[in-house]
């Protein structure tokens, strides 16, 4: 079951983050709270949680629980190149443009590399010349390891291959690969794939594996598939910050995400509620849909009259990254049926 009573308040479409938290997760921090535990991830839940990750994902992780996503990339890449390399990402990418600079401040001043691709994801041939590029120089930083994300900014996805052809490029180059998936449940929601597929067995080294935005309070994983560098990132977690003393209350969240699916039948949701928004607006005079929509994000280029209209009403939604006249809505495990039919209602009556 998902939270899908329509909101009192005006629904929010600027961010899956703007939902609050979902109920099962909400119960789970007050029975946590029951007691004393050991601090800093000794408690029991937190051995839970990397047992149940290490289920999801058919073979023994390390896990180390963090409050942010940007924590969750910045401490994962640090692992992953020294001061002097070359992270090789899309220049579309929430590390890029969003995160104010915190992987080269985790990794020590690292460089952030473009990798061209369509849909903002990055292009298999782009990466194997990038990975080659400047390789010896000693005046050049070094290729030193991929970021991708899944799902992408754009809302696009990776499919299985797409995946493995990058996995390969960096296998051939001896490049480690991070996936940022903050959104890494809209993905598995959205390709039917298993987690272990779309991940280690396609190449991929680290993974962020988000829950705020679908359904948390505020927690994400970074899951090693090889947990030989996860000594390292104790030490670079704690040094950064982000060993938070009650971690139980992290790991409680992380704990009900991953019971009963919980991470899946809310990402579904949200899934469904975008391919609603599409087929509302779709075809509506004025509209043109961007793209294919294939997870929990759509992209529309709407008449300036219906986008102002909406924002008058209340609606909230981002208008300015991606070019004259185009919005993003972004859908969530809270967004209700309803809240979907009155946006489409309210820009009818604006068409
Ligand atoms: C692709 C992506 N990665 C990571 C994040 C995590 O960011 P935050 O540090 O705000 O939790 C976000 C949030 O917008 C995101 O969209």
């Amino acid at each position: 079951m998902t939270d899908t009573a329509p909101s009192a308040r005006p629904p929010g479409f600027g961010s899956d983050n703007v939902a609050g938290i979902s109920p099962a997760i909400l119960k789970a921090l007050a029975a946590t709270n029951e007691g004393a535990m050991p601090s800093y991830g000794a408690d029991e839940v937190s051995t839970r949680v990397e047992a149940r990750l290490s289920a999801l994902f058919e073979r023994e992780v390390s896990v180390l629980l963090v409050s942010t996503g940007t924590a969750a990339n910045a401490l994962a890449l640090s692992v992953l190149t020294p001061p002097w390399g070359a992270v090789l990402c899309h220049a579309d990418s929430h590390i890029e443009n969003d995160e104010c600079g915190a992987p080269e401040f985790f990794t020590g001043g690292a460089k952030l590399v473009h990798v061209p691709g369509a849909g903002a994801k990055i292009d298999p041939a782009a990466l194997g010349e990038a990975a080659r590029r400047n390789r010896g120089d000693v005046h050049c930083v070094q290729p030193s390891c991929v970021s991708i994300t899944q799902a992408s900014e754009l809302g696009t996805l990776y499919s299985l291959e797409e995946t493995a052809a990058i996995g390969t490029v960096c296998r051939d180059a001896g490049l480690p690969l991070h996936m940022d998936g903050s959104r890494f449940a809209n993905a598995v929601a959205a390709l039917g794939a298993s987690p272990a597929e779309m991940t280690w067995k396609a190449g991929v080294d680290i993974l962020s594996f988000g829950a705020t935005k679908n359904g948390a309070m505020g927690v994400e994983a970074i899951v090693l598939f090889d947990p030989a560098r996860a000594g390292e990132l104790a030490f670079r977690r704690k040094r950064g910050g982000h060993l938070s003393s009650k971690m139980r209350f992290l790991a409680a969240q992380m704990d009900a995400y991953l019971a009963d699916d919980l991470w899946l039948t809310n990402a579904r949701h949200a899934n469904a509620m975008a391919a609603r928004l599409r087929d509302g607006l779709d075809g509506m005079a004025g509209v043109e849909i961007q793209g294919v929509i294939e997870a929990n994000m759509l992209f529309a280029r709407l008449p300036a009259p219906m986008c102002e209209g909406l924002l008058a009403q209340g609606f909230r939604f981002y208008t300015e990254r991606w070019g004259e006249g185009v919005v993003r809505l972004v859908t969530s495990f809270a967004t209700a049926e309803a809240d979907v039919d009155r946006l489409i209602g309210a820009a009818r009556a604006l068409a």
